[in-house]
């Protein structure tokens, strides 16, 4: 096991770009971060083409003047390898090292993340230029850590990622023989009889063929981890010891399988933007930060998020202080070891000119910077919270929830029996529910240690391997209670369906034979015997030794088993065949929870509008409270609030939007009141 990732202090700050400024900004930057408290900033990021204009030939002397003015002002840098932009002088040179998309259009410079990731010449230029850093910067005191890159995530179809893609299959799978079989491609006429036909899923005429596409997903995961790696290795030789990372995008595309990947990090670090204006960001949140967390094992490091403006759909939208400093706070709650933001300036000019940056276009005489500077501060006075307990987690679940990448992949496949499923939905409806339970949640891969969980949630997990199946199964007999959702288990890893009734290699642990998958139309919904509201999809369920919770009452299925439960010794494994609506399935989770003896964090803030988190570090329990409601609270409990500097024995108030961090006291008790001191009654 690795050491947590400790830094010395709590960060704060953000990507710096200051070669998008003159020279005079420069100093009233270094003086606004001085005022803000910011300690850490990011520099280099996209920098590749002032740092090596022509290819060989480096530039250095911008990049040291800034290392130097951020040396004098004692503030600390991660330093990027700038390889997700290269530099125009590298298309020109190295034509065939751009990516290629499915349909086979050849992308161009022009914007960023412009490289196939397989071109020997670009992996040649990664690599170069990571040396080339990390011999002249790697051993600088104030160097916080490296960031390789920046978010992996480009897809290349073309000739690179074909050789790259055939030789990763070979290793896989050996022979044809066995490729052919697991791919199914006695289907079409697909047949492969020489390896050299075997292309990337490109383009063609009608449907992919659904494992071609999931294997190519494993493989350019598997191929910008090595590349990842290889700049590692660069850093390495060169004699740098400083963390090194790379930011993951909290996924609404996902390219990554990221268990894999955090393995190979020092510090594993995420971006995070809202993906929704409304009250769901505060889960949305919770769930980033959940998932980064359990993908470290531990602490963590919130890279990237927005000081306010970011667009959603078709519109920038603004997000106030509070909002953005009770944010900051839930990821910290939850093991991040501060808050860094994209990026300190707004930019005046170039492609997203309109995100919104620490320092706002108006300037440092602004509410977003006054926001700035009470984060900065406040970050400050809870700092203590960022030294890692002596042994244990940083936040303690008894809850958990199955992430697999591969079964992200698996329900992008064409032609599934409904288009809705999605797994990412799936997993963040059940995530929700339990946000909303206000308990603390894990995320665990496949064949994770999960004795320590009272319950596992498996959401929609259509395609699983043997290995998997086995570990489910030892979970309930060690009396473990899982909790699966509809269409999970149907297939094996190649997605090929085991005949004889769904969910194939779950059958005899969840006690249940279905027989027939029947989704349900745009608008039709159904009701279940339990009062539960469900759409989307129904399965036609037999009983083999479950009991059922839940039945249909409509329509042909009515009186079926919607929902069961197969018990297996002290432990259990539920079912739900159908799509539950979110208040359904918080209330179902809930009950859950409630039966399995799963305690709230502080069981009266649910549904006060105040998030309640314990993060667990040296100096004891530290109780986060992020007021998001509309109506002042009353939070009583032995501790004191770092905060406020207050002892919160006797209660204090929390404002709509305010927060405290509270160190606990022995016997934590909290109770959570309407606060009616700071509100005129109305008559
Ligand atoms: C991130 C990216 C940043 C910036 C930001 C804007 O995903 O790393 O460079 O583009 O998004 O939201």
């Amino acid at each position: 096991m690795p050491a947590p990732y400790a830094p010395a202090r709590l960060l704060f700050g953000g990507d710096y770009n200051p070669e998008q400024w003159p020279r005079e900004v420069w100093a009233e930057d270094v003086e606004l971060m001085r005022r803000a408290h910011v300690d850490t900033v990011t520099i280099g990021v996209f920098s590749w083409a002032l740092l090596e204009p022509r290819e060989g030939e480096f530039d250095p002397g911008w990049l040291d003047d800034v290392v130097a003015m951020l040396d004098d002002a004692g503030i600390g840098f991660f330093l990027a390898t700038p390889t997700a932009s290269p530099p125009p002088w590298f298309t020109r040179a190295h034509p065939d090292a751009m990516p290629v998309r499915a349909d086979g259009t050849r992308l161009t410079h022009g914007s960023r993340d412009t490289y196939a990731i397989s071109a020997p010449a670009y992996r040649e230029a990664a690599r170069r230029v990571a040396r080339y850093l990390a011999d002249r910067y790697g051993a600088h005191p104030r160097l916080r850590g490296w960031h390789v890159h920046n978010e992996y995530g480009t897809i290349d179809h073309g000739p690179h990622a074909e050789a790259a893609f055939r030789r990763w299959l070979r290793a896989r799978y050996e022979t044809l023989a066995t490729l052919n079989d697991a791919w199914t491609t006695s289907f079409w006429s697909q047949h492969y009889a020489d390896w050299d036909e075997v292309v990337p899923p490109r383009t063609t005429q009608y449907l992919t063929n659904p494992a071609h596409g999931v294997d190519f997903a494993r493989f350019c995961s598997d191929e910008m981890l090595a590349a990842f790696a290889e700049q590692k290795a660069e850093i390495r030789a060169a004699g740098s010891t400083a963390p090194v990372t790379t930011n993951f995008m909290l996924p609404t595309w996902n390219h990554l399988e990221q268990w894999s990947w955090s393995d190979r990090l020092d510090v594993v670090s995420v971006d995070h933007y809202l993906d929704t204006t409304g009250p769901d960001g505060e889960a949305h949140v919770a769930y980033a930060s959940d998932l980064t967390r359990s993908w470290a094992g531990g602490p963590w490091l919130l890279m990237e998020q927005s000081a306010s403006g970011i667009r959603v759909g078709q519109r920038h939208f603004a997000k106030a202080s509070d909002r953005m400093i009770r944010h900051s706070l839930g990821y910290v709650a939850r093991g991040s070891q501060g808050a860094l933001f994209f990026q300190w300036r707004a930019s005046a000019g170039g492609s997203e000119t309109w995100h919104s940056g620490m320092v706002p276009h108006a300037g440092p005489d602004t509410e977003q910077f006054d926001g700035i500077v009470a984060l900065g501060e406040l970050l400050d006075r809870i700092d203590e919270v960022a030294r890692p307990p002596a042994a244990g987690p940083v936040v303690e679940a008894e809850v958990a929830v199955l992430w697999d990448a591969n079964g992200w992949w698996v329900l992008q496949t064409p032609h599934l029996p409904h288009d809705g499923l999605d797994y990412a939905t799936e997993v963040r409806a059940t995530h929700r529910a339990l946000w909303r339970a206000g308990v603390p949640v894990d995320f665990v891969r496949p064949g994770a240690d999960a004795g320590r969980y009272r319950l596992l949630f498996v959401p929609s997990l259509m395609a699983v391997d043997d290995a998997t199946v086995s570990w489910l199964t030892a979970y309930v007999r060690a009396g473990g209670h899982l909790v699966v959702g509809r269409f999970t288990g149907v297939a094996d890893e190649h997605q090929r369906v085991v005949t004889g009734g769904y969910p194939g290699r779950l059958r005899d642990l969840l006690g249940i034979r279905v027989t027939e998958i029947l989704p349900l139309a745009q608008d039709e919904s159904l009701a279940l015997s339990d009062g539960s509201d469900a759409d989307q999809w129904s399965e036609r369920v037999r009983l083999r030794g479950a009991e059922p919770l839940a039945t249909y009452t409509d329509g042909d299925l009515a009186g079926m088993p919607a929902v069961t439960r197969h018990r297996s010794g002290d432990g259990s494994a539920t079912y739900v065949s159908t799509r539950l609506a979110q208040h359904s399935l918080d209330r179902f989770v809930a009950g859950l929870l409630d039966a399995h003896g799963v305690r709230a964090v502080v069981p009266e803030a649910v549904g006060t509008g105040v998030e309640a988190v314990r993060r667990r570090a040296a100096g004891g329990d530290y109780l986060f409270l992020l007021h998001h409601g509309d109506r002042p609270v009353r939070v009583t409990g032995p501790g004191h609030d770092l905060v406020t500097d207050t002892p919160t024995d006797a209660g204090i108030v929390l404002p709509t939007g305010g927060v405290a961090v509270v160190r606990e006291g022995p016997g934590a008790t909290w109770s959570v009141t309407p606060d009616h001191s700071s509100t005129p009654e109305v008559s």
